[in-house]
């Protein structure tokens, strides 16, 4: 279903469509929790609500590549049939491994389903994991960078991390806002927490930006993709990822953005520092009623 990059998953369209599909052809909806390149956050339960409306036995399969570990993301409670996330992102690992969180009705599918497969076929996978092994030669230094991961992410505790995410998607996004820049997601309440993408002036070249940032401060940016090419650049704000290192991103694309003669307004940085003081207060408070 075409959107316009600037807003998540429009759950009434997917049930309007569901509803068009009496004959059951449709098999799975399909959809990115986190779009990283335009830093856009759908309502997964919004979704799964409208399906269950529809009464259509679809599928939900949604990508969490870019929101696992740093976006409140829950397989069970939202019925999600298939949840595929990545070591890459906010499990804070080289890329590599893959994940698929499925639910009883998706392994079901899985057996009856005619669509030839081998390396990626669940049955092997789940035969072997029950041993503790895996059917082919496993990635076993990614595994072992991954039984850290979790454990720093444990030691900090999740609800942490997805506050800290939240805070530093906040503080991003007051810079942005400081410079009056545009920030390319325009619906408040899916603001990602983990890429905030923006746009630049009509005129401004965002790849010369990066590139421009990418020579003088050794900081590389995401750009924009497809339509949004050369009109966006992305900021990443996720996993292993603290206040000072948010401080220095945008420090480095405030100087871009004088060094490039982009129009913007200075103080962004100072905006976001802030924010970041503002929510520290809030935390600090709410440990002191805590402990009070
Ligand atoms: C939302 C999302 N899906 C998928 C991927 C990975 O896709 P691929 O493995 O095809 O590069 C990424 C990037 O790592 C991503 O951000």
């Amino acid at each position: 279903l075409p959107g316009d990059w600037r807003h998540g998953v429009d759950a009434d369209a997917i049930e309007s469509k569901l509803r068009e599909d009496p004959q059951h052809q449709i098999k799975a909806v399909g959809v990115v929790h986190n779009e990283t390149s335009t830093g856009v956050a759908s309502n997964v339960a919004a979704l799964r609500k409208a399906m269950d409306r529809s009464g259509h036995p679809a599928l939900l399969m949604v990508d969490t590549i870019s929101s696992l570990a740093s976006i409140d993301y829950r397989h069970d409670d939202w019925g999600v049939d298939v949840g595929i996330g990545g070591s890459q992102k906010g499990l804070m690992l080289p890329p590599g491994l893959g994940f698929n969180a499925i639910s009883e009705k998706a392994l079901a599918a899985s057996k009856s389903a005619r669509m030839p497969r081998s390396y990626w076929d669940w049955q092997a996978m789940l035969a072997n994991n029950k041993n503790g092994l895996f059917p082919y030669t496993p990635a076993t230094n990614l595994l072992y960078g991954l039984r850290e991961s979790l454990a720093m992410l444990h030691e900090e505790g999740l609800d942490n991390v997805l506050r800290r995410h939240r805070r530093h998607g906040e503080a991003t996004r007051a810079a942005v806002r400081a410079w009056r820049l545009e920030v390319l997601c325009l619906n408040p309440a899916e603001y990602s927490s983990s890429s905030t993408s923006v746009v630049l002036p009509p005129g401004q070249n965002a790849d010369e930006l990066r590139k421009l940032i990418l020579e003088q401060f050794n900081m590389s940016l995401g750009n924009g993709l497809g339509r949004l090419a050369g009109k966006v650049f992305r900021i990443g704000h996720l996993g292993d990822f603290n206040d000072l290192m948010l401080a220095g991103t945008l420090s480095g694309i405030e100087m871009g953005l004088e060094l490039a003669g982009v129009p913007h307004h200075k103080g962004g940085v100072q905006a976001a520092l802030d924010s970041l003081a503002e929510a520290a207060k809030g935390a600090h408070a709410d440990a002191a009623q805590v402990h009070g």
